[in-house]
């Protein structure tokens, strides 16, 4: 199997890691040492997509990254399936599968944390895995039995691709407004002399609530969220739900707080 991975950051290096010792892998990354040109990757059985998808300024996801290199696989006849692991909001890929008709696409959303990107990847709760209705079966099969046989004893949830990337923000909206939730109950603990930690305690033994995006601060010493996903995926969701005339009272009363407690609103 050959497997080329676009995009050699937290996420594409983790790719490596899981496949390096049972495949031959190589990266297209110009910012990174090692890099191999892209021509070179094109004919690999699957390709990892994982690149940047940033907020823009009116908090929507920039996919311009996704959509270049897209473009250049295309352009260059790719055979391989590729496989989206950046994070792109609902529909996306469906529509990429439209503007690119000749490649085959798939998406599988990626949850690790940048703290814990390998361990995280290596031992994935439950793998989400979407195809666009043009992906034919050959290549589905090609990257459910690549995922499978690297990860036999996960859970491999398949669905369509506008539902594989809605479980990515799902989850990250969800994360933030845990972390938000947390950071308020902990300055009301803190107004009445009760140590957070003891109330975080006694709320995680519950296993509906798990311990979790409980800690306040957090890891960067600030309450709510920061980093580099949960904000912009946010960000992003807020940007759907308008774009889809849909009310998003919680998650945007989640993103206005944050955005208060942080000093930055
Ligand atoms: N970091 C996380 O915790 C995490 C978790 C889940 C999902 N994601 C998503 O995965 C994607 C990648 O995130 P990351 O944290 O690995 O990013 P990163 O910034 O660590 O790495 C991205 C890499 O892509 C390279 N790159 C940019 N444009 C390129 C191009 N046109 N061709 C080749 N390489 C290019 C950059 O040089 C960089 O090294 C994003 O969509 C992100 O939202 C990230």
């Amino acid at each position: 199997m050959n497997i080329g991975i676009i995009g050699y950051g937290y996420v594409g290096s983790a790719v490596a890691a899981a496949w390096s010792d049972r495949a031959r892998v190589r990266f297209h990354d110009p910012a990174v040492q090692g890099s191999a040109p892209l021509s070179e990757l094109v004919h690999d059985d699957v390709v990892f997509v994982c690149v940047p998808t940033p907020s823009r300024p009116d908090g929507r996801a920039d996919l311009s990254a996704v959509q270049a290199v897209l473009g250049e696989l295309a352009a260059a006849r790719s055979s391989a399936v590729v496989v989206l692991k950046s994070t792109v909001p609902p529909g996306s890929t469906v529509a990429l599968s439209e503007r690119f008709p000749d490649l085959a696409l798939a998406v599988a959303p990626e949850f690790l944390r940048e703290r814990s990107a390998v361990a995280d990847f290596l031992a994935p709760a439950r793998l989400v895995l979407g195809f666009p209705p043009s992906t034919s079966a050959p290549a589905r099969d090609r990257v459910r039995t690549l995922l499978h046989d690297r990860f036999p004893d996960t859970p491999l949830l398949e669905l369509d691709a506008t539902a594989a990337e809605l479980v990515k923000y799902a989850a990250n909206v969800f994360f933030a407004t845990k972390v938000g939730l947390a950071a308020e109950l902990a300055e009301v603990a803190g107004s009445l002399g009760v140590p957070w930690d003891e109330v975080r305690r006694g709320m995680a033994l519950d296993p509906r609530i798990g311990d979790d995006h409980l800690r306040v601060p957090g890891d960067d010493g600030l309450p709510g969220f920061g980093g580099r996903c949960l904000p912009k995926d946010l960000a992003a969701w807020l940007a759907l739900a308008d774009d889809l005339g849909r009310d998003a009272t919680v998650a945007r009363a989640v993103h206005l707080a944050n955005q208060k407690r942080r000093g930055a609103g």
